[in-house]
């Protein structure tokens, strides 16, 4: 193992801190100690640019997460925890994103290093927007609020005092995805901080090491032990456990809508609150009067950002027949134009896929698209060579029923169509079991907010895609999840409300 991980960390320009975390044995954090599995088995952490493997992490099982749980619950029984005042707790958050901050180059190389995508984008997206969201949330921590409330018991005269308060839900199970590895930990773990949950997270086996580098931060700024745990492991066992423990008090999940559902069915054994943040299949709809050199620059992000693997992806492209020639061939020769490499190297456009299974996943609807009579007018399959890179694709003459054009593909791969009118556009926009996002690329403000209500999605950019801010909720409509991120619903979400009526 050793020669292997050499090889892969050598290649690399990395910090010294890097070096040094990925060349130490991986441990999970539960309570205040740094542990191995139960089983005393490991999972094989690769560099998707290379397939070599970087180092192993603990492979938890279901005696882990019981471990784990019962910690979380300790700390959150503690008055370490439960007694500090939300001044306290804010001030903590705050200096743990002050931390990532100070970590920020860091956290973003072993986030390109373990996920494959570019060091760059990590840096502003997947630690930048993880530590504004951290502050923005910070400050509800001081602002969750009751109220009272006059209320009219059925015998005349009694003297009445009634209030609500907002509690802490208790020790939340948090599952997450691979394709925003710490943020995806940080839009988890932060609003529970904020209402004074506890939580055990179980970051994807595809990518643990930012989750425990993070760990390891949370320690530093001061949070007691016990109020993060971080158990690695695969979904079918840690994921799983950690879903139907009746000591879980709310389950947050992000990832595909197939598991989300088996999760929802789990946590509703024990009537367990459960929010999902699933999959999507976003339209970009293009009006004729769209100014089409932005929007064909947009429209390529829209799909092509962190190569496709983002649940607001924009992966139907629904263009006016006037203008669908020149948007599509912008949108592909600007596939075309991508440069593929690791995502450490900074001249990189596009990293690997996270994995040899989505690799092939992503491929194989490629190939059932071209099957079905699509035609790739860019990309159309892996590219060779080590790594698991998928080219950027375009596909063209496809059919409402192709599995390209219904199913989420999570890759680098966008269907396009023509529409002849607004009613068509919209009939294919909500034409899939998806509804997490849409945008629409127009300067017809007539148009845009005729067709925003129409739009089956919980989310609308205008002129924009894949923009998501900690002030604006987050979330689907139909099969793309329950719930919303983002906003003080956020934190909403992990605490119960408490009525209290009393005779004075
Ligand atoms: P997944 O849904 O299996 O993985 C997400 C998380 O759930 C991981 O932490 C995984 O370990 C966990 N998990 C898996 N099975 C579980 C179970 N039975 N109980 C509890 N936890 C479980 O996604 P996967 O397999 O990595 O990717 C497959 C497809 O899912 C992708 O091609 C994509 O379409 C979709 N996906 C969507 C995401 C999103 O953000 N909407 C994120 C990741 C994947
Ligand atoms: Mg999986």
């Amino acid at each position: 193992m050793s020669n292997q991980q050499s090889g892969a960390v050598a290649r690399y320009q990395l910090l010294p801190a890097v070096r040094d975390f990925i060349s130490k044995p991986k441990r999970m954090l539960i309570g205040a100690d740094w542990v191995a599995a139960a089983s005393g088995e490991t999972i094989d952490v690769l560099d998707p640019a290379s397939e070599e493997l970087l180092t192993t992490v603990p492979s938890g099982g279901e005696a882990d997460i019981e471990r784990a749980v019962r910690a979380a619950h300790a700390a959150f029984d503690s008055p370490a925890w439960r007694d500090l005042y939300p001044t306290v707790r804010e001030k903590m958050i705050l200096k743990l994103a002050d931390l990532i901050e100070a970590h920020a180059e860091e956290l973003a190389q072993l986030e390109a290093l373990d996920n494959g995508k570019s060091v760059m984008m990590a840096q502003i997206i997947d630690v930048g927007a993880a530590v504004s969201f951290m502050r923005y949330m910070a400050g509800w921590t001081t602002k969750i609020e009751g109220s009272t409330i006059e209320v009219s018991p059925p015998m005349p005269g009694v003297k009445t005092f009634a209030f609500t308060r907002k509690e802490p839900i208790g020790v939340v199970g948090a599952i997450i995805p691979w394709n925003f590895p710490l943020l995806m930990a940080i839009w988890k773990v932060t609003p529970a901080l904020v209402a004074g949950c506890t939580v055990v997270l179980k970051p994807a086996e595809q990518t643990p090491l930012s989750a425990l580098r993070f760990a390891e931060l949370v320690l530093e700024a001061g949070f007691p032990p016990g109020v993060l745990n971080v158990v690695t492991g695969y979904g079918h066992t840690a994921g799983a456990a950690l879903a139907r423990h009746p000591g879980i008090n709310k389950v947050a999940f992000t990832g595909s809508t197939s598991v989300g559902k088996r999760i929802g069915h789990a946590a509703m054994d024990n009537l367990t609150r459960v929010s999902l943040e699933l999959g999507g299949k976003s339209p970009m709809i293009v009006m004729a009067d769209a100014t089409l050199d932005m929007a064909i620059q947009g429209l390529a992000g829209g799909i092509f950002f962190n190569h496709g693997q983002v649940c607001t992806a924009g992966s139907r492209l629904y263009a006016h027949r006037k203008i669908f020639d020149k948007v599509v061939e912008g949108v592909a020769g600007a596939a075309t134009q991508m440069k593929l490499g690791p995502g450490l190297d900074p001249t990189t456009q596009m990293g690997p896929l996270v994995s040899a299974e989505q690799r092939d996943r992503v491929c194989g609807y490629i190939e059932s698209g071209l099957k079905a009579g699509a035609r790739a007018i860019a990309g159309g399959g892996a590219a060779s060579g080590k790594g698991y890179f998928v080219k950027p694709t375009v596909l063209v003459d496809t059919r409402e029923d192709m599995a390209v054009v219904c199913e989420e593909i999570f890759g680098p791969v966008l269907v396009a169509a023509p529409f002849d009118d607004l009613d068509e556009a919209v009939r294919l926009a909500n034409g899939t079991r998806y509804g997490l996002a849409a945008s629409i690329w127009s300067n017809d403000l007539s148009t845009v907010h005729r067709l925003i209500p129409r739009l089956q999605a919980g989310t609308v950019w205008v002129n924009a895609h894949n923009v998501v801010d900690a002030a604006l909720p987050f979330g689907g409509f139909k099969e793309s999840g329950i719930g919303r991120e983002m906003a003080y619903g956020n934190i909403e979400m992990y605490t119960e409300t408490k009525s209290v009526l009393m005779f004075i």
